[in-house]
C-alpha cells in the first residue's frame, strides 16, 4: 500500500482517540479511549473532567496507536486534528498536543472539521478488509450524532451543500433525554437502543415532525411526547411522575413499558430521518448514501434505512457500529483528502466550537 501516512487525533466531545490511515482510506490503527464510565454517574459530560481526561489519556492513546501500527512518528506524513465543531476545552487538548507532535517533528499539520471526520468514515479500510469501491458521487449523506443532525449533498470531495438540519435538539441527544426519562444508564442512545430490540409490542405511537417539504427535523416536540407518555405510563403503574420521579430514581417502570416506550421513540426518530434521506436522495438524484455519526451505530436506523436504499437501487455506506462514534481514524480519512488536495494549516490553528461544515 502507498500514500500518504497520517496520524489523526480527535478529542472533540468526550473519546480521545488517535489513529494512523494510510493511503487516505487504510486503518493501521485506531485506538480510542472512551470517557462513559468517568461521566456516567452525573449522567451527561462535564467539560472540564472530560478536558482533563484527554489530558491523562493523549499519551498513553498515542503510544498505542503506534505501536499497533508499527511505525513511528518520524515516518508520519501529516498530522491531521479535529479543530472544531466540539467542547472548547477538549478540543483544546487535542490540537496542541497536534500542534506540538508537528512542531518537534516538522511534519505537516491539518485541521479537519469532526463532522467532516464522521462523513469520512464511509471511506475507511478495516486492516485486513479487501478493496472495497469508494462511495460514489453524487451522494447524499446523513450525519446524525449526540451534537448535530444534518443532511448534505456532496457532489465532489470536500464539498458540501447542506440540505437540513436539526432546528432545536440532534437527534442523539434526544435519545439520550430519553433514556434518561426511562431511567437507562448513560449514554441514552444505546440503552434505548438495547430496550426497543427487546420490546414485544410494536404499538406505543410518538408524534412525526415532518416540517412539510423541507428536510429540516425538529426532535423538541417528540421529546415533550416522549415525557407526557412516560408520565402516563408511570401513573398507571403507581410510580412517582416528573419532577417527584427524579427524587426517586429507584422507582422505575416495568421493563416490558420501557422496550414499549423505547421502541415507540426509536421508530418516530427513525421514520423522519429514513423519509427524509430517501426523498432527499431521490430528488438530488444521489447515486448512494453515507450514513454516519453516533447514531448510524442504531441497529434500527441502519437496517431500515439500507431496505429503504436496496428497494431504490441505491447503494448505502454504512461503517461498522465503532467507527461511526467518535474515534481518530475517521479524521484521518478526512485528514488525509485535505493533505492530497495540498491544504496546510499553520501552528496558529486554534479550536472553533460551533465551526459549520457548510452553510445554506
Ligand atoms: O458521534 P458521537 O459519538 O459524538 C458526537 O459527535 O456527538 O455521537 C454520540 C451520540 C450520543 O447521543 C449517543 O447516545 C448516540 O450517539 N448513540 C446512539 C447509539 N450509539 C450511540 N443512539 C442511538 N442508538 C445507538 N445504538
Ligand atoms: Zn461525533
Amino acid at each position: 500500500m502507498s500514500g500518504p501516512l497520517i496520524l489523526s487525533i480527535e478529542s472533540s466531545c468526550d473519546e480521545t482517540g488517535i489513529a494512523l490511515i494510510e493511503g487516505e482510506r487504510r486503518i493501521l490503527s485506531n485506538v480510542v479511549a472512551s470517557q462513559v464510565a468517568i461521566h456516567a454517574p452525573s449522567g451527561g459530560i462535564v467539560p472540564e473532567v472530560a478536558a482533563r481526561a484527554h489530558l491523562r489519556w493523549i499519551v498513553p492513546v498515542l503510544d498505542e496507536a503506534l505501536a499497533d501500527a508499527g511505525v513511528r512518528v518520524e515516518d508520519v506524513d501529516a498530522v491531521a486534528v479535529t479543530h472544531g465543531p466540539g467542547l472548547a476545552g477538549s478540543l483544546l487538548v487535542g490540537i496542541n498536543f497536534a500542534k506540538t507532535l508537528a512542531w518537534v517533528h516538522d511534519k505537516p499539520l491539518v485541521g479537519v472539521n469532526h463532522l467532516e471526520g464522521h462523513l469520512y468514515a464511509a471511506w475507511l479500510l478495516d486492516p485486513g478488509e479487501g478493496e472495497r469501491e469508494e462511495p460514489v458521487f453524487p451522494l447524499v449523506a446523513l450525519i446524525v450524532s449526540g451534537g448535530h443532525t444534518f443532511l448534505v449533498e456532496m457532489r465532489d470531495h470536500l464539498t458540501y451543500r447542506l440540505l437540513g438540519q436539526t432546528v432545536d435538539d440532534a437527534a442523539g441527544e434526544a435519545f439520550d433525554k430519553v433514556g434518561r426519562l426511562l431511567g437507562l444508564p448513560y449514554p441514552g442512545g444505546p440503552a434505548v437502543s438495547r430496550a426497543a430490540d427487546a420490546a414485544v409490542r410494536h404499538d406505543a405511537a410518538f408524534p412525526r415532525a415532518w416540517l412539510g417539504d423541507s428536510y429540516d427535523f425538529s426532535f423538541s416536540g417528540l421529546k415533550t411526547a416522549a415525557r407526557r407518555t412516560i408520565d402516563e405510563a408511570r401513573a398507571g403503574e403507581g410510580l412517582p411522575t416528573g419532577r417527584a420521579a427524579e427524587e426517586e430514581p429507584e422507582a422505575r417502570l416495568s421493563e416490558a413499558a420501557v422496550a414499549e416506550l423505547s421502541w415507540g421513540f426509536q421508530d418516530a426518530v427513525v421514520d423522519v430521518l429514513v423519509t427524509k434521506t430517501i426523498r432527499a436522495a431521490e430528488e438530488t438524484g444521489a447515486r448512494s448514501i453515507v450514513l454516519g455519526g453516533g447514531v448510524a451505530a442504531n441497529g434500527a436506523l441502519r437496517s431500515r434505512l439500507a431496505g429503504e436504499a436496496e428497494s431504490r437501487g441505491l447503494p448505502l455506506i454504512v461503517p461498522r457500529p465503532a467507527l461511526c462514534t467518535d474515534n481518530g481514524a475517521m479524521i484521518g480519512a478526512a485528514g488525509a483528502r485535505r493533505f492530497a488536495g495540498g491544504e496546510r494549516s499553520t501552528l496558529a490553528l486554534d479550536a472553533s466550537p460551533s465551526l459549520p461544515l457548510a452553510r445554506r
